[in-house]
């Protein structure tokens, strides 16, 4: 009988949104001791997208969701599971994929929220993969979006030039064999869990109390100069070795979209990989580090400059905190 599943999932729609409102590093000079010298050279990025004051990370998905199903011909009722990968809820309760659905229209799937910082979308990628494989579901909306500015310590020039808002969603739907997601793998080794944190706001520190509110807790915080080192490891050996079990060199690949969170990671992973620089896309400079929203939105971006197209094999990588990571082999 499960030899009439499908054998993987394939991506049938694409989606994303950006907010309008626009922060440059020239911006930020005026609210912090930096410059825009300082941050194009240390990170690659120029400029990222705020969410509007009545704006949330609902806003967000909804309309890079609706985006993701109108281009895969979906309607909402067909869509059977929701997941949301994000990093910075709407609210502790209930999940976002909650408060979202009813706006979405995705009212016969079930929802749930997935917590796997930057490499949320990759890993929502593999959970749905699955659940389409085993035949539990037809028809799965992933969304990576991140609110991250309101979760930004806006005094903290370390932290608060790096982030940046938006969401890109997917739709999925089952695939046969040398389709869609050919190989996928994912990792976590929380002996870095203190590496990126937010370390107030949550039951230790509850939000309301006078330690967080005195400490300046409940806010990102990274040590980028440790992360540095271990992403570039960690994004270039999960991708290898995600190349490797599915038979493929670096010359097979049309496209590598590594997770956009720093020029300087992107340029010393795609050389350890033997990439050449043709191959790989980044988006950085436009949009920041924007966490799980990071990998659909610089495909969005790498379509619409024509760099990614039906057919092309495209390696997904991301890496963040937990510290998790997670690579995909996709042929769109
Ligand atoms: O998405 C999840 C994964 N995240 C990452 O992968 C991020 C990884 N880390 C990074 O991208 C980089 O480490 C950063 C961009 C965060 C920092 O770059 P860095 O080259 O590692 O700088 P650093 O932290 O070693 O700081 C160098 C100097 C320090 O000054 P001193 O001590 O040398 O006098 C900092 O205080 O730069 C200073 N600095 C700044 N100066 C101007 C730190 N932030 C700023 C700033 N503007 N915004």
């Amino acid at each position: 009988m499960h030899d009439s599943f499908p054998t993987t999932a394939r991506i049938a729609g694409l989606g994303c949104y950006l907010p309008e409102r626009v922060l440059s590093n020239h911006d930020l000079e005026r609210m912090v001791d930096t410059s825009d010298e300082w941050i194009t050279t240390r990170t690659g990025i120029k400029e990222r997208h705020v969410v509007a004051d009545d704006e949330g990370l609902v806003e967000l998905v909804e309309r890079a969701g609706h985006d993701a199903m109108a281009d895969a011909g979906v309607e909402p009722g067909d869509v059977d599971l929701f997941i949301l990968a994000t990093a910075t809820v709407e609210q502790p309760i209930p999940a976002s994929s909650a408060i979202v659905q009813p706006r979405l229209g995705v009212t016969n799937a079930a929802c749930f929220d997935l917590s796997a910082a930057c490499s949320g979308f990759v890993y929502a990628l593999n959970v749905a993969r699955q659940f389409i494989a085993t035949g539990e579901a037809k028809t799965v909306l992933v969304v990576g979006a991140e609110c991250l500015t309101r979760y930004t310590n806006w005094t903290d020039r370390a932290t608060c030039v790096l982030f940046g808002d938006g969401a890109g969603a997917v739709v999925l739907e089952p695939a046969e064999a040398g389709d869609g997601i050919l190989q996928i793998d994912w990792e976590t080794d929380g002996s870095y869990a203190d590496l990126i944190s937010m370390p107030g706001g949550g039951c230790r520190v509850p939000p309301h109390s006078r330690e967080a509110i005195d400490q300046g807790l409940p806010f990102i915080q990274m040590r980028g100069n440790e992360t540095f080192k271990v992403a570039v490891r960690a994004l270039a050996d999960i991708s290898q070795r995600v190349l490797d079990s599915a038979g493929v060199t670096v010359d097979d690949i049309d496209l590598f979209i590594p997770h956009q969170a720093n020029i300087r990671i992107i340029n010393a992973v795609g050389s350890r990989l033997g990439l050449n620089g043709d191959k790989v896309f980044t988006n950085v400079d436009r949009v920041g580090n924007t966490s799980a929203a990071s990998i659909p939105l610089a495909m969005c971006d790498a379509i619409e400059q024509g760099r990614m197209k039906r057919g092309d094999l495209v390696l997904l990588t991301a890496f963040g905190g937990g510290l998790t990571c997670g690579s995909a082999l996709v042929r769109y």
